[in-house]
């Protein structure tokens, strides 16, 4: 689990204490995932619950997910839409491990939400080409993205065809753990963050902002 940067153990304790309870079955895949050697990947409780927020304020019934890894974020995700539409809600989880996302699977089936989620194993890429395709275009209120870094920009076109207006995306690691305002960095995945970040901005087809939220957090409205 990563926690919001800056943020010292005693202001993570304190958020997780005035936030929301964690709901049982997204503390132990938490808790769980903790014991695997790439338990960095996940997002912190209080960036789930913000999500979780911001589903719930655009009452969000269909979304898309861009890295699922053992299943945190979208179990997240599906739980505040399930708790609006029921079983009417639909998640598209896109990933390539079948390991971690087997993992996530099982927590899904004990939340009871795995019903609403549709994991796909393919480069998200292709699963997102396919579903402009099937003419899923304008269909998606809400999609959060969070795998390779230099896959974000076709992330993020290929997800403001298939969100509708007013429809919000968020991508993960915006801030690249603080690589992104050190101008000396110009390894790849930096690069490809900075780019998308001032694309975003000048971008008139959404409203973007940029939040200090987990690694740093890119929540774009589409317009
Ligand atoms: C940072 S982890 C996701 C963490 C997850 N959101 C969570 O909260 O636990 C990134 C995930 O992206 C997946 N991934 C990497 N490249 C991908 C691609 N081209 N298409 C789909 N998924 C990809 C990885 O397998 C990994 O599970």
């Amino acid at each position: 689990m990563s926690s919001s940067l800056g943020l010292t153990p005693e202001l993570v304790a304190y958020l997780a204490r005035v936030n929301p309870p964690e709901h049982p079955v997204l503390a132990r895949c938490r808790e769980e995932t903790q014991r695997l050697p790439m338990a960095r990947m996940q997002i912190s409780p209080e960036q789930g619950a913000f999500m979780q927020a911001i589903v719930r304020m655009i009452s969000a019934k269909r979304a898309f997910e861009v890295g699922v890894f053992t299943g945190y974020s979208s179990l997240a995700i599906a739980l505040a839409m399930h708790y609006a539409h029921g079983g009417a809600a639909r998640l598209l989880a896109c990933d390539i491990n079948e390991d971690w996302t087997a993992k996530a699977q099982t927590y899904w089936r004990e939340a009871k939400v795995d019903g609403i989620i549709d994991l796909t194993l393919a480069p998200a890429a292709d699963t997102l080409d396919l579903r402009i395709q099937a003419r899923e275009t304008g269909l998606y209120d809400f999609g959060f993205i969070d795998a390779d870094k230099t896959g974000y920009d076709a992330y993020y076109e290929r997800g403001l065809m298939l969100l509708r207006p007013g429809g919000v995306m968020m991508f993960d690691n915006m801030l690249w753990s603080g690589s992104v305002a050190d101008e000396g960095d110009h390894s790849p995945d930096t690069v490809a963050l900075r780019t998308l970040a001032l694309k975003a901005k000048s971008d008139p087809r959404v409203f973007s902002a940029m939040t200090a939220i987990g690694d740093g957090l890119m929540v774009v409205v589409k317009r």
